[in-house]
């Protein structure tokens, strides 16, 4: 059984997350952080993080950017295994877990998704096959309360094909401002925002014969919640050092 802290337990992440954990062996939340009071949950929430004492195997964060520093140096303070799904982190609070992975084990990813992150390894390799003879588009498609356009996963998506290309590349971020033909060297990401859209995302490898579209579809918040998980079973243990999703699939890969 993985002991974990939940931070930001009382957000809809945090809920989900409990939700899961409720009745399941595998998993149990010792305590909570927050910065709401909550007594309804079957384990103590902190609205000040020194006042836990509970022993714990990882932390769960799900909260604000603004609360990261102070959840990372609890982990530091307790010699725990971190793991950062909280987004829109400053450069600040991204080096501060770089550095932090020399001291403890640090898990961050943009999109908890497993489904996701395997779209990833598969654009990878289709990117390393296919590009320059196809051009690359990604596609986004979010509920309309969302407030960044593109989504980070899109960004995930297109840095990794990125990485996979030795050409410089440029992001050309949907077409309205550029009048001018497509170049071999440009990958376009566009968005859509409408009802309540979970998440939808389309990498498209489109030659003058052929389209190829490696796609996903969020169903559910649980998607994340389930990848949050899985990663604290990976993370419970782990020396230190800085892991990823694709440590996760990583696993599976080499079975
Ligand atoms: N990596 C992923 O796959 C993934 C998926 C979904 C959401 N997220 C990210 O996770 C974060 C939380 O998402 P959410 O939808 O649950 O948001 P939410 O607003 O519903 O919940 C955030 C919770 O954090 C709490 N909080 C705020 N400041 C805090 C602090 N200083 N200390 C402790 N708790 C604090 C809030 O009170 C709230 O209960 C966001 O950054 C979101 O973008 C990541």
């Amino acid at each position: 059984m993985v002991n974990i802290f939940l931070n930001g337990c009382c957000g809809r992440m945090g809920k989900a997350i409990a939700a899961l954990c409720e009745n399941n062996p595998d998993y149990k939340i010792v305590a909570g952080g927050d910065i709401i009071e909550n007594n309804n949950y079957g384990f103590p929430v902190y609205t000040s993080l020194n006042e836990c004492t509970e022993d714990f195997d990882v932390i769960i964060d799900f909260s604000n950017a603004k609360a990261v520093p102070a959840i990372l140096e609890f982990a530091l303070s307790r010699n725990k295994p971190f793991i950062c799904c909280t987004t829109a982190l400053s450069d600040d609070t991204v080096n501060s877990i770089l550095a932090a992975s020399e001291k403890i084990a640090v898990f961050k990813s943009a999109n908890m998704s497993l489904g996701i992150n395997m779209m990833v390894e598969l654009c990878k390799q289709a990117t390393r096959i296919l590009y320059p003879e196809f051009d690359i588009e990604i596609v986004e498609a979010h509920h309309n309360r969302k407030l960044d356009a593109p989504s980070g996963t899109a960004m995930m998506i297109a840095s990794a094909i990125d990485q996979e290309i030795s050409d410089d590349i440029e992001f050309v971020y949907d077409r309205h401002s550029v009048n001018k033909a497509r170049s071999k060297n440009e990958i376009g990401i566009s968005s859509i925002r409408g009802g309540n859209i979970v998440g939808e995302h389309s990498a498209m490898f489109i030659s003058d014969e052929e389209i190829l579209t490696i796609s996903h579809s969020a169903q559910t918040r649980d998607v994340f919640a389930k990848g949050a998980l899985t990663a604290a079973k990976f993370m419970a243990g782990k020396e230190k050092g800085y892991y990823t999703m694709s440590d996760v699939i990583a696993q599976y890969i080499e079975k």
